[in-house]
């Protein structure tokens, strides 16, 4: 699944022991394995080889840039949306071909410098950002191919409500009935191909079947596209293949693809091409959150582990409730956890409550968690964290952002530095007066 185990009682990354890596670039750090990030790929990839797809990477998920290289060596295209995003995307050697572009809100200057990369394909979301667009690539004087996102009003599977995109009344793409008149509408378009349809349905979708039904209706409206003249030639997925946070939680790729590929399969036989944007089950279980607890205190009847990362750092538990599994890297008395689940209770474990040093009373790693004994000074691997970590990580409390780093066989190398507080006032203007 990925490559962070115990050898001699101590957790390593790769060849790595973590305790190493603490002990050169501090806590908290995100450290990723490269060699988990590249099969994560490979396997998803091959699982889905009979339909050929764009493997788009969703940037948002973990998008620093020697990630995105590494991924993009593997074949990966990226999914962006954002004009910042985009711009990772490039500055990391991702060919403006394989990106594609989404997002309900892309600014003017944002469509521009997409149509000025000529990227693979801009996902619109309403009729109004369609006419923006038009006018864009009406003076760019070169031709764009165009994609509608289409809101399919299918329900994830286990999917919370704060990351459904795919219901109806949802901010997110076009409803379906509203399509064919953006198809008409762009016919007449000059320069640009609006030959796409793009579904996203939210993140994570812990079965295959919501996309059996999202895409059974997308390609009847692509038929009926087609029936009224129009060209669709690219079927975009998108993303919200589960990761098993939990060992065993998440169906595998080759579930996923069994259901879906035959869906799509006379769509590709008959010229389509298919993009997928994964995120999540490539890059979650391929990184952790090194962490160090800096006091163990008692609150009432609570034993509670105040640790270097709060949710400055990995907002994940306190904004959605989501479980991260957590085990120190040198346990006491060895003790290796069998597998990675909620509800694992060893002999000797403590239930702990994992909180960090922001000033918010919803700032916790963890609740009532069964861990070996801890003490002060432990590391501790908060795992699955390489998706939707360091990216929403926040200067909340004027804390630093971590360290990130990468690990490839037997040597880390650092890929982000940790802020410095220069870092932190750097983009605010000098106070009047001031020498800076
Ligand atoms: N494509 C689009 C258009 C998306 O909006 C997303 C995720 C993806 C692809 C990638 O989905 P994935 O394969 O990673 O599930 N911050 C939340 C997740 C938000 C997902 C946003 N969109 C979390 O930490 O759970």
């Amino acid at each position: 699944m990925d490559s962070f185990t115990y050898d001699n009682g101590s957790l390593r990354c790769e060849g790595v022991d973590l305790h190493d890596v603490a002990a050169e670039y501090g806590t908290p750090t995100y450290v990723y394995s490269r060699s988990t990030l590249a099969t994560h790929l490979a396997d998803l990839t091959a699982a889905f080889a009979d339909l050929d797809p764009l493997v788009c990477y969703a940037v948002k998920t973990c998008s620093n840039l020697h990630l995105l290289s590494e991924l993009a060596s593997g074949g990966a295209g990226a999914d962006v949306v954002s004009g910042g995003e985009l711009h990772r995307a490039i500055t990391a050697g991702i060919p403006a071909e394989r990106i594609v572009f989404a997002g309900v809100g892309k600014s003017q200057a944002e469509l521009e410098e997409a149509v000025a990369h000529n990227i693979g394909c801009i996902n619109v979301e309403s009729e109004s950002e369609l006419e923006l667009l038009a006018r864009v690539v009406a003076e760019s004087g070169r031709p764009q191919n165009v994609a509608v996102r289409v809101n399919p009003d299918v329900e994830g599977h286990n999917t919370p409500e704060k990351t459904t995109t795919g219901t109806r009344g949802s901010k997110f793409g076009v409803d379906l009935e509203r399509v064919a008149d953006i198809f008409a509408r762009a016919a007449g378009l000059p320069h640009l191909r609006l030959t796409g349809l793009h579904v996203h349905l939210g993140s994570p979708i812990h079965s295959p079947e919501p996309y059996v039904r999202a895409l059974t209706r997308v390609l009847a409206l692509a038929a009926e596209l087609r029936a009224a003249g129009h060209t669709v030639e690219l079927i975009n997925m998108g993303g919200g293949f589960a990761a098993a946070y939990e060992t065993g939680s998440a169906p595998g790729w080759k579930d996923y693809a069994e259901a879906i590929v035959p869906v799509l399969r006379p769509f590709v036989e008959a010229g389509g091409r298919v993009v997928m944007e994964p995120g999540r089950s490539i890059a979650a279980n391929a990184g952790i959150l090194l962490t160090r607890v800096r006091y163990l205190k008692q609150a009432g009847d609570r034993t509670v582990a105040i640790v270097d990362a709060g949710m400055n750092n990995l907002i994940r538990a306190a904004f959605y409730d989501a479980f991260h599994f957590m085990w120190p890297v040198r346990p006491a008395g060895g003790v290796v956890p069998p597998a990675r689940t909620e509800s694992l209770s060893l002999d000797g474990s403590v239930p702990y409550d994992v909180a960090g040093p922001i000033c918010e009373s919803s700032d916790y790693l963890a609740r009532d968690r069964a861990l070996p004994v801890l003490r002060e000074g432990d590391l501790i691997a908060v795992f699955g964290a390489g998706a939707y970590g360091m990216t929403m990580a926040s200067q909340y409390n004027s804390s630093l952002r971590p360290a990130e780093v990468l690990v490839e066989g037997s040597a880390g190398r650092l890929i982000r530095r940790r802020d410095t507080y220069e870092d932190l006032v750097a983009a605010e203007l000098g106070l009047p007066g001031s020498r800076i």
